[in-house]
């Protein structure tokens, strides 16, 4: 691309070069229509992100995550895609996307596209195909039809749920306008799983990735990565007895109907030939919510090279905790070769700063729709955190400050870390989730199919506000697409922007740092004594300390570079962390 030739700092040029550019990298994810809006229609846009890439840029991440862009009519955020190669004309068009492409990477920043194979949206053009088929055709074999039980096929072939609620399978007029077959959608009816079984599947999601890749997409964040492969051979096994085998070995013998077998392994040794073949090769990134026993596979360098770990995301705000997942992690990404990945919030999660002010036990609140699909989870999660949303707006128990508190001193200990650090739009203001949006408000499939359990997705789903006044806080000219509460304004960026101790003067102090400190991926840790402080080495003399407890502590010696709250008398205080040399 003629992007690198044209930026003016060699050592960027040269991190743009490096095949091993994400192994370390801050990566930064746009809910793309959330994020801004250049028209005034009220949905974020492809033109709106261009226009904000020196905020990108100021911010010092490596990397932009971008959300499905792909034509959709939403059924699911977006993760329910027409056309796997092309862009929302609501958000834009291809020239768009590659004068984004272009300002990110003339900016030094790689861009990560979310690709969607378990399942396409109802309206791609092979469902409807599909649909108007008959029984048998080769269209209907690109997906998972299967004929009903009972007499008349009146019954779904199991009765397996869905992650939204709701039966796996939905039946369907044959063309004849008789009754018909069933197909199966793991997420929401408007989502038919692919039979990736079909080799034209297979053919196609090639053709997809190499679309991307030669348009300067550097990699890939796939969705439900431990979906695609699929057994589902007669008789197929009942609800019940998944779920008994679910709680007692969480299936770390990939023996599960449709979650991470094995053979969805030969998909992504496929792909990373494809990936290898670019200079440099392009990345990818697995979601996938398996046992940890099973993650290796998924970030092997045979396979997608890296994959999410939920684990922080899922954890109270703990020391202890803190320091086993941590060091889980780092073992076992060394064992594969791949590099640590660390996440505290995305756009399927309650914000973490609202996590951490909710009692404890809560730090899974609202986990939704993924913990629901989470083979691994042998009891429901953050059922307290649910009814705190449901009540319809933060209760009591909710301490914004404590909150906001500790999910900097998480943050900062997180930018200190050896791997990758997946942040999400918003999280760099310290924004909380948004819990009084109204029934009608409401998009998430998950809210509407869950009705009165979940509460869904849309609170950390409201777009940024990049002002403190305006129709919609500078999102843009219109009203926004979901609601910004009133309290949104004074965590806008311009209330942040160049004021010592906000969140995002933290952020881009503590990404700026990491970019100089950062080398080899060691870490050593100290021993404190005290079993509230994580303490640890980097290579170069760079140490993080968090302090966990509700008490200030003495700091090691050395200088502090930065810290998440302000120093008490020299001493590191509650809920904090800094970092020293
Ligand atoms: C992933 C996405 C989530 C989506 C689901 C179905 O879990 O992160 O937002 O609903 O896949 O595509
Ligand atoms: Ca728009």
């Amino acid at each position: 691309m003629s992007t690198t030739a044209t930026m003016a700092n060699s050592s960027e040029s040269e991190r743009m070069a490096d095949p091993n550019w994400w192994r370390q990298a801050a990566v930064y994810q746009i809910y793309p229509r959330s994020f801004s809006d250049s028209n005034g229609d009220g949905i974020g846009d492809i033109k709106g992100i261009t226009a904000k890439v020196p905020y990108l840029k100021s911010l010092g991440i490596d990397a932009v995550w971008l959300s499905p862009f792909y034509p959709s009519a939403l059924a699911d955020g977006g993760y329910d895609v027409d056309d796997y190669r092309n862009v929302d004309p609501k958000l834009g068009t291809l020239e768009d996307f590659d004068e984004m492409v272009a300002a990110l990477h003339a900016a030094g920043i790689k861009l990560i596209a979310d690709i969607v194979p378990n399942h396409s949206s109802d309206r791609h053009e092979w469902f409807r195909e599909a649909l108007a088929s008959p029984k048998g055709s080769a269209a209907r074999d690109r997906y998972i039809f299967r004929d009903g039980k009972g007499e008349n096929g009146e019954l779904p072939p199991s009765d397996w749920d869905s992650v939204f609620g709701g039966p796996v399978w939905e039946r369907i007029t044959e063309p004849d306008g008789a009754p018909g077959q069933w197909y199966m959608h793991i997420f929401a009816k408007e989502q038919p799983d692919f039979n990736w079984d079909n080799p034209e599947v297979r053919q196609d999601f090639l053709k997809t990735l190499r679309f991307w890749s030669d348009r300067g997409v550097d990699g890939f964040r796939i969705d439900v990565a431990h979906g695609m492969a699929k057994d589902l051979s007669e008789p197929l096994p009942l609800k019940a007895d998944l779920e008994a085998k679910a709680g007692a070995d969480g299936f770390i013998d990939g023996s599960h109907p449709f979650w991470d077998r094995d053979e969805v392994h030969e998909v992504y040794a496929e792909w990373r030939k494809l990936f290898n073949e670019y200079n440099p090769p392009r990345t990818a990134v697995a979601e996938a919510w398996v046992h940890e026993t099973r993650r290796a596979r998924y970030a092997s360098p045979e396979g997608l090279g890296q994959a999410f770990n939920f684990d922080l995301l899922q954890a109270d705000f703990e020391a202890p905790k803190f320091k086993k997942i941590i060091m889980d992690n780092l073992l076992a990404a060394k064992e594969t070769g791949a590099s640590s990945t660390w996440v505290f919030s995305n756009h399927d999660v309650v914000r973490h700063a609202t996590r951490y002010g909710l009692p404890k036990g809560n730090a899974t609140a609202a986990q939704g729709t993924n913990a629901a699909q989470d083979v691994t989870a042998t009891e429901p999660k953050g059922q307290d955190g649910k009814a705190w949303l449901l009540a319809g707006g933060p209760a009591e128990e909710l301490d914004v400050e404590l909150g906001l508190r500790r999910a900097r001193a998480a943050s900062l200990l997180m930018f200190a870390l050896p791997g990758s650090a997946y942040l999400y739009q918003g999280e760099e203001l310290g924004l909380q989730e948004v819990a009084e949006i109204r029934e009608f408000e409401r998009q998430d499939p998950a809210f509407f199919r869950n009705k009165g359990v979940e509460i869904g997705r849309d609170g950390c789903r409201v777009p940024l506000p990049w002002s403190v006044e305006g129709t919609s806080l500078g999102f843009g000219d219109g009203p926004a697409h979901l609601p910004q509460p009133h309290w949104f304004s004074k965590y806008a960026v311009e209330a942040q922007d160049g004021i010592e101790g906000s969140t995002l003067e933290l952020y881009r102090t503590a990404l700026r740092l990491r970019r100089e400190l950062q080398a080899d991926e060691e870490l050593e840790w100290v021993e404190t004594g005290n079993p509230e402080i994580l303490h640890f080495r980097r290579p170069g003399g760079w140490q993080s300390v968090t302090n966990f407890g509700d008490t200030a502590v003495d700091l090691p010696a050395g200088t502090v570079l930065v810290s998440s709250a302000i120093l008490e008398e020299g001493k590191l205080p509650a809920n904090t962390t800094a970092w020293l040399r």
